[in-house]
């Protein structure tokens, strides 16, 4: 796609659906497809826990939600809770390879899986750091790249656990490689961290009870500018109108290419 065919491009980006769960609230998650329908995005991307135990049954009631997202790319990512059970060969049959790359106008959006049979605790892993020099090759393009774990502590989510467990090396790879954008999901509480030169964007659960303190469902909408390459964050909580949280021209360059 030619980045000067659209003037905005736009980015749904939901996480922690925990469908299964008796914290899931499923008229909240049709909630959220129909708002993610009027928005009309390029691309959604969903960063993990579509399921609770990651049993055969929840995804299929998963991608029956799912479904009804009317966006020519949706990537979904696992996260802890799809991997129980061995719910990743579900994960794959359901919504593909656990690892994918996708360009889609100004945008290279790489997708990891950062979680372990049976385990809480994020782990990327060596083996696959190469992925980022093998799909980021393109310098004109904003690179993002999408997995479950929080890479960064996130406050008001109480006791540290289950960041990546190689948090600082990754962290290390994805700034020797120009990543712009990271967007990350697991600790159910939005937060946005600029550090270095890239956007650490953690998105809340977008449909359950199993929130923290005064955290609310809420899920992000990125949005791009073409013309200005102004892009903006705005944080949408479900039923409710969206809060700008954040808006940077650090992208006009990429834009006029
Ligand atoms: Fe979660
Ligand atoms: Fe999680």
């Amino acid at each position: 796609m030619d980045n000067h065919l659209k003037k905005i491009y736009r980015i749904v980006h939901i996480s922690d659906l925990h469908v299964g769960s008796t914290f899931f609230i499923p008229h909240m998650l049709e909630r959220v497809i129909n708002e993610i329908n009027l928005i009309e995005p390029d691309v959604v991307i969903i960063t993990g826990d579509i399921t609770e135990f990651g049993f055969k049954s929840e995804y299929i009631a998963a991608k029956g939600f799912l479904n009804e997202i009317n966006c020519p790319n949706v990537l979904v990512v696992p996260g802890n809770h799809d991997s129980r059970n061995v719910g990743y060969i579900h994960f794959e049959d359901t919504f593909g390879s656990l690892d994918k790359f996708t360009s889609c106008g100004p945008f290279d959006i790489l997708c990891l899986d950062s979680s372990e049979p049976d385990l809480d605790e994020g782990h990327i892993g060596r083996e696959k750091y190469y992925l980022l020099e093998k799909n980021f090759n393109n310098p004109n393009k904003i690179r993002i790249v999408a997995f479950h774990h929080h890479l960064l502590p996130i406050p008001g989510t109480g006791r540290e656990r289950n960041i990546l467990v190689d948090a600082g090396d990754f962290l290390k790879v994805l700034i020797e490689h120009s990543v712009h954008i990271v967007l990350l999901g697991h600790r159910h509480v939005p937060n946005v961290w600029h550090f270095e030169d890239m956007y650490v964007i953690n998105a809340g659960t977008a449909c359950t009870r199993r929130v923290r303190g005064y955290s609310v469902p809420c899920y992000n909408v990125l949005e791009l500018d073409n013309e200005t390459g102004i892009l903006k964050l705005f944080r949408k909580v479900p039923f409710e109108n969206s809060e700008l949280v954040l808006s940077t021209s650090k992208f006009e360059n990429y834009c006029k290419l």
